[in-house]
């Protein structure tokens, strides 16, 4: 049985966030005195089965903190040396690498999760590694009788002559900053900033909602193209709900840069959700254990599925969702994820620069 309970967090000076701390219950006394102090900014409910087989492995409880990515670093930060975290973990390369930026992660030197987890999804010092990867890509409504030979890239996204209005989420979401971040990597600034230029002309709409609501309005008509992760779509074909399945199937799946000369053939931009281990973990051992436990097949299966994500051990090695499959394979884009953070505060200001709101 979980007990749930909500306490006040101290963020930083000024503020307060409300987190959720859940206590899982252990099979003897003994054990509930170890414990794992997972600080997380994933929070889907179904990741509980992982934290429960964590605990029949090792016995090690794991006691939950939720919040943001940018709660969970204020408050690991004021906690200073004190600090119960064990683990941080959190979703896109952009916060992995800003909570890096303050400091709150050790270096850790597993062989095992160097093993298990391809260079480019993980930090080259070893201070947070990606556990999940998600696509994000183009989308378009079926209904509408979009040429796809002319949607083949994020970069005809961005051509005048494009024809088809996009729907996109505002440049405050981190997706967008590590999509933007490849961009800048790849054409420089001047080169990103001309494209978001083009991106902003072509919106049908200024950005509003997170990646659910874009896919609601293309289905609903409101525009040829949306720009979204896959899960969410996965989500909707899967909800318990008809009307969100209906929106589901009217949209169709671009996986951009599959192919094209040079540049235009890297694949799709794919991020990640990783973690790492606290600066002052009280229990150093149970958290890289914990690392190399979300490593491992069966759990890597049902980490990525709990969320619609692909799981970062190479295929073949990990069985990938139906509704993912249906999506068909693709290439997807190898570009660093730590690229996609250290680009990070570039990217804002290009998208500044472009208009994008
Ligand atoms: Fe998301």
């Amino acid at each position: 049985m979980a007990i749930t309970r909500r306490i006040f967090l101290a963020a930083g000076a000024a503020t307060a966030a409300i987190a959720t701390e859940r206590f899982f219950s252990s099979r003897s006394a003994q054990a509930q005195n170890k414990v794992l102090n997972l600080y997380t900014a994933r929070h889907y409910g179904s990741d509980t089965q992982i934290y429960e087989g964590f605990f029949k492995k090792t016995g090690i409880k794991v006691n939950l903190v939720e919040a943001t990515a940018d709660k969970l670093v204020e408050r690991v930060k004021s906690e200073g040396r004190n600090s119960p975290a064990d683990v941080i973990m959190t979703v896109d390369a952009g916060n992995l690498y800003r909570a890096q930026q303050a400091d709150v992660f050790q270096t850790i030197d597993s062989r095992i999760l160097k093993d298990a987890i391809p260079e480019n999804l993980r930090d080259s010092n070893g201070t947070w590694f990606g556990f999940t990867k998600r696509t994000r890509v183009i989308m378009y409504n079926k209904e509408r009788g979009i040429d796809l030979s002319k949607v083949k890239t994020y970069e005809d996204l961005g051509r005048d002559d494009l024809g088809y209005k996009i729907l996109v989420r505002s440049s405050s979401n981190i997706y967008n900053q590590s999509l933007m971040g490849s961009i800048v990597e790849l054409y420089g600034e001047e080169g990103a900033e001309k494209w978001a230029k083009g991106v902003v002309k072509n919106m049908a709409r200024k950005p509003e909602g997170g990646d659910t609501p874009q896919i609601q309005a293309l289905a609903a008509g409101m525009a040829d193209l949306a720009i979204s992760n896959t899960y969410y779509l996965a989500r909707l074909a899967k909800s318990s709900k008809a009307e969100e399945r209906e929106v589901a199937s009217k949209v169709g799946v671009i996986f951009p840069n599959q192919s094209g000369d040079g540049k235009l053939s890297r694949g799709a931009h794919t991020n990640i959700s990783g973690a790492g281990v606290a600066k002052y973990s009280p229990n150093k051992e149970a958290a890289i254990q914990y690392l190399e436990y979300l490593a491992t097949p069966e759990v890597q299966k049902m980490f990525a599925a709990n969320n619609n994500e692909y799981p970062v051990l190479p295929r073949g090695k990990v069985d990938i969702d139906p509704i993912l499959l249906s999506y068909g394979s693709f290439k997807e884009d190898v570009m660093s994820s730590e690229i996609l953070g250290k680009n990070n505060q570039r990217a804002i200001q290009v998208m500044d620069r472009a208009g994008w709101k």
